[in-house]
């Protein structure tokens, strides 16, 4: 082999995936298109309008630092690339009250509020997708979500139900003070005269923690579970649809 194909099949082995890898989805990707709802199927017509709520941007950043995304991903696989709908409360609650079946996988537009997407690099504790709706419905059920999220942060094994919880806990996220009158009201633990309250990364990265809640109804295009019609329409489309 001589020193030109050397050179040329090195810089080939470091180009093509660098293309496929980097550049191709950085064009697919850097200008969404708004995406619109299907009258016919999604019972409903628009835009798809994503929602974000709270101080993501410094929550995201807190996250980043403390390596969350090394145990957690926030990524749920379609149905053709290893299903993670059946994972209980994964990807939307298979049973909101007022809602139904709220299942969805995620799409491009679950990130686009975020510097960085998070997927995460291991699944070493639950995703953490929807994890502000598993806190609210079932965590905290009727106490204050963000506060079930700050006693886990500070310490998940205080949890009699997670006394051998995997997830590390992270106390310099708090600050402790000598209580001088009263208790201060964000206070999580009070101890021999000592208050623990959340510091501002704690208390953003909790806001963060909240607004994982990625099981809005989206466009049945984006999804490869569109809900299934409903009364019947299954059974009457085949005389519907005009074939060829
Ligand atoms: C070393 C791996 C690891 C790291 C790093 C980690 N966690 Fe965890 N986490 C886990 C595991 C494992 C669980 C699952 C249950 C348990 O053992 O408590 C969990 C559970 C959780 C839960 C409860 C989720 C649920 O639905 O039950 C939350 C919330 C959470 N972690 C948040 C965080 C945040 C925020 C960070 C970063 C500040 C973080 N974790 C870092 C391993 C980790």
């Amino acid at each position: 082999m001589s020193f030109r194909q050397f050179a040329f099949g090195l810089t080939a082995c470091f180009l093509v995936p660098w293309v496929a890898i980097v550049i191709i989805p950085f064009f697919m990707m850097h200008h969404l298109k708004p995406v619109a709802y299907n009258e016919a199927t999604d019972g409903k017509d628009g835009l798809y309008r994503p929602q974000a709520t709270g101080r993501l941007v410094n929550g995201s950043e807190v996250y980043a630092a403390n390596g969350c995304y090394h145990c957690h991903s926030q990524l749920i696989r379609p149905v053709y690339a290893g299903n993670d709908l059946g994972r209980p409360d994964w990807a939307g609650l298979k049973s909101d009250e007022e809602r139904g079946d709220t299942r969805r996988q995620s799409n491009i537009f679950d990130y686009q509020f975020e510097k960085f997407a998070q997927i995460g690099e291991n699944r070493f504790g639950p995703d953490l997708s929807n994890v502000g709706l598993r806190v609210e419905k079932e965590y905290a059920k009727g106490s204050d979500p963000k506060v079930w999220l700050l006693n886990h942060l500070y310490n998940p094994r205080a949890n009699p139900k997670l006394v051998t919880s995997k997830c590390p806990s992270f106390p310099f996220l708090f600050e402790t003070k000598k209580i001088q009158g009263q208790t201060p009201a964000n206070a999580i633990v009070v101890k021999d005269g000592e208050a623990v309250v959340p510091s501002f990364e704690a208390d953003v990265l909790v806001d963060y923690l909240m607004s994982m809640k990625h099981d809005d109804a989206v466009p049945g295009s984006m999804n490869h579970l569109p809900p299934a019609p409903k009364g019947g329409a299954k059974a009457a489309a085949p005389a519907a649809a005009p074939k060829g």
